[in-house]
């Protein structure tokens, strides 16, 4: 593909350049269709039972984003109390919100219990803190199928060396928690990792929680978790995740459990990255070109504090370049081999080593692809960089800020008082 953003008119006929003059850089910019149509996609995986797709809102939890995925009619799920209080906020009823946290306060779960959203513990030791402040409550459990995928070791969330959780050997203390105090576990969940385009480790822990979910009496709900990747490498023609495939298999493998256990209560996923990844872009200015060693470096305003996904996983992120409001067409024989990297003071501030780019000018735009999930959801202000500005191209064609540019004073508000 020879651009991404010229092949879908990310920006819906509107100049990135005046864009990036207006609100500046660095910012990140989503396209209202395609977060839709991603949602669209994972609401409909599975068509002949009972079955919910809740947004893992932790991809992406800028307000306007989660009234899209609201006004689309998935459900949402959250791991802390600030996605509880987000999605509240966004108009999602409690009845449409999953709680799903790890090692947290009784502050914390009271906050979940005192609104009605349905919590899984990810422990023995969690689930008993939630009975002893909700005797006689109603809650769900999350297991740990013993098999785990995902782009990274860091976001395997299942098997052998996670924290996340309870095994299948300790499942009778689930039991023995729910009998002590009258609690009702209603629902089972798990979450084997991320950015998987092979379906086959998701299919193996489904087979794994419904073996599983044979023990439990009249459950309302099993959620199988998220994880559908998204083609990350798309401008050298990498494929989209076969959702049709994928919901052909998942089926037919509900089709079996439903036969076995009598009924079929609702079935749930938890897809984050695939509703949000390919809808946001995020637009960086260039500062600096500059040789060193050999090497030539790309200086821009798109540092690890932006986007962390580099420095943090090695993950790829195709990235286009825009001068003067055009894209600089990926052609043989006009690429140069470059490192592009951000403005912090790490050596690790690096967005990608040697790629073959087209030819880079200072001041020229780079756009780097797929940056709407994981990306303003885990940035920062290191170095004492305020966080970016946010908006979105409606489907109407007009641009909308969503989320104003911190400032130095939000800065130096949090020492206001002290
Ligand atoms: C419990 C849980 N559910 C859902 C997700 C969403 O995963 P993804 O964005 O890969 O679909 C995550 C991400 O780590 C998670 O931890």
């Amino acid at each position: 593909m020879k651009s991404f953003i010229g092949s879908v008119d990310f920006f819906k006929g509107n100049d990135p350049e005046e864009i990036a003059k207006k609100y500046g850089t660095p910012l990140y910019v989503y396209n209202e269709d395609i977060v839709r149509d991603r949602m669209l996609r994972v609401a409909g995986v599975i068509r002949k039972y009972p079955y919910r797709a809740n947004y893992s809102c932790k991809t992406n939890t800028n307000l306007e984003i989660l009234k899209i995925a609201n006004s689309v009619g998935v459900n949402a799920d959250a791991m802390s109390e600030g996605e509880m209080r987000m999605l509240l906020r966004a108009g999602f009823s409690p009845d449409r919100i999953f709680y799903v946290p790890n090692n947290v306060s009784s502050e914390e779960m009271q906050f979940a219990i005192d609104n009605n959203i349905m919590t899984s513990l990810d422990s023995l030791d969690q689930l008993d803190r939630f009975a002893r402040l909700c005797p006689g409550g109603r809650c769900a459990v999350r297991i740990n199928p013993g098999v785990g995928a995902g782009h990274h070791e860091k976001v395997v969330t299942a098997g052998k060396k996670t924290k996340f959780g309870i095994a299948e050997e300790d499942i009778d203390g689930i039991f023995e928690t729910a009998k002590k105090y009258d609690l009702k576990i209603v629902g089972i969940n798990q979450h084997v990792g991320s950015q998987y385009m092979d379906p086959k480790p998701f299919l193996e822990a489904v087979d794994n929680l419904l073996r599983i979910a044979m023990r439990f009496n009249k459950l309302e709900f099993i959620d199988f978790g998220g994880g559908y990747g998204i083609p990350y490498h798309k401008l050298d023609d990498e494929a989209e995740y076969d959702m049709e495939a994928f919901s052909r298999e998942f089926t037919k493998k509900l089709d079996v459990f439903v036969r076995e256990y009598g009924c079929a209560p609702l079935f749930k996923s938890e897809p984050g990255r695939y509703c949000v990844a390919e809808g946001g872009v995020l637009l960086g200015r260039v500062h600096a070109l500059k040789q060193n060693s050999g090497v030539k470096y790309v200086g821009t305003d798109v540092g690890m504090n932006v986007l962390v996904r580099p420095s943090m996983y090695d993950s790829w992120h195709d990235i286009e370049v825009i001068s003067e409001g055009k894209v600089v067409e990926r052609v043989n024989g006009r690429m140069e081999k470059v490192t592009v990297c951000g403005n912090i003071c790490e050596s690790g501030d690096v967005l990608c080593r040697d790629r073959e780019m087209p030819k880079i000018k200072d001041e020229d735009l780079i756009c780097v692809l797929d940056a709407g999930a994981y990306g303003y959801s885990m940035c920062s202000s290191y170095n004492s960089r305020p966080r970016p500005a946010e908006v979105l191209i409606c489907s109407d064609g007009s641009v909308r800020l969503i989320r104003r540019r911190e400032t130095y004073d939000d800065m130096f508000a949090l020492y206001e008082g002290c």
